[in-house]
């Protein structure tokens, strides 16, 4: 049995959100014993790199939001061979989430539900996570930002700003969750009288900050897969002519059959994601960027999300249940 294998399933003994975290740290300990690339065999990082949005991709296969809530493992990650991670989603200050349990794993429907709510240890000390693994991390960078839980809808618009800035010297990009639905009211944000103003307002402070760069820092918006065709189209357009760079389709669920609360992921999130894709697609063109994110669980997936016109894929469940089989597996996809 390979390390991998072994691993994953000692894993499934612990309890989800201890099993996460015990995954993660083990990983960093055999990163700091030079043991990395000897239990986790990689072919090579730089397959099929891109250029997108002013950025170097080395592969197109990256973290999705959440894995790395607070920026201590992004440079482990990257050593894996994932060509990109975005950390977070950060918030403006430490929220300790919504109270447990609050993370639920299937392992035989390869199903994940969360509503673990922005647990994280807030932006000031992230960014000190960040400076300090940066250097080690051969990678694109995404930084997840996300409203505080008490902040209310109409003012969420200061937080996002604020992370902005926070933020503006080391992420290489932007990705604006609006989409997590386990704090409240943020989905809201994709309602008419809030989407428009928060994008407006998303695009001048990028336009600040981005003053003395040679390039501007790219905004990705996280869609729900949960949105309405019609609300879909209007933001997706809005976004587009306002300047947004890309999309990230799709964030978990709320549309399903467990009686648990929180969002789900992992393989019975493939077909949602995949028809969110399709739809986008045909609806902005060849040129605006798309991750895919969603039931990403095999080598198929993967190459089915490029045919579906997808620039990068994100893995979130599939790494979970998978590990670095997966993670090999898709950077074979991504080279043909
Ligand atoms: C436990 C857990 C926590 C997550 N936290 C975040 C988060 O903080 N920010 C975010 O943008 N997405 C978050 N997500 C959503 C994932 O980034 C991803 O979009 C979603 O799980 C769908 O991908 P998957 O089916 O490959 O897991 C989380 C998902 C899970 C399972």
């Amino acid at each position: 049995m390979s390390f991998n294998n072994f691993a994953l399933k000692f894993s499934r003994y612990l309890p989800p959100e201890q099993s996460n975290k015990f995954s993660l740290e083990a990983l960093k300990i055999i990163s700091h014993l030079n043991l990395l690339d000897a239990l986790f065999p990689k072919k090579t990082k730089e397959i099929n790199s891109i250029n997108l949005m002013g950025l170097n991709f080395p592969n197109r296969v990256g973290v999705a939001g959440g894995l790395d809530k607070n920026a201590n493992y992004f440079h482990i990650l990257g050593k894996l061979g994932f060509g990109f991670v975005e950390v977070g989603t950060v918030t403006l200050k430490p929220q300790s989430g919504n109270p447990k349990p609050r993370l639920y794993r299937f392992n035989d429907q390869e199903t994940i539900i969360n509503s673990l709510g922005f647990n994280n240890i807030g932006a000031f000390k992230a960014l000190k996570n960040i400076e300090k693994n940066k250097k080690n991390f051969d990678g694109i960078l995404g930084i997840s930002i996300g409203k505080g839980k008490d902040i209310k809808i109409d003012r969420a618009h200061e937080d996002y700003l604020h992370l902005m800035d926070f933020f503006k010297d080391v992420g290489d990009y932007f990705a604006i969750n609006i989409s997590s639905p386990n704090t409240k009211d943020l989905r809201n944000l994709t309602k008419d009288d809030y989407f428009n103003n928060l994008v407006d307002k998303i695009m001048n402070k990028r336009e600040q900050i981005s003053k003395g760069f040679s390039a501007k820092k790219p905004i990705i918006v996280k869609i729900s897969p949960d949105e309405s065709i019609d609300n879909l189209e209007k933001i997706v357009t809005y976004c587009k002519q306002s300047g947004v760079d890309g999309f990230i389709l799709t964030n978990t669920s709320l549309d399903h059959d467990y009686k648990i609360p929180g969002g789900l992921s992992g393989s019975q999130l493939r077909h949602k994601a995949e028809e969110s894709l399709k739809f986008v697609r045909s609806i902005v063109g060849q040129e605006t960027n798309i991750i895919a994110s969603g039931g990403i669980m095999t080598k198929e997936d993967a190459l089915n999300r490029f045919k579906l016109k997808a620039d990068l894929i994100q893995l979130y469940s599939g790494f979970v249940f998978r590990g670095n089989e997966l993670l090999q597996d898709c950077l074979e996809i991504s080279s043909t």
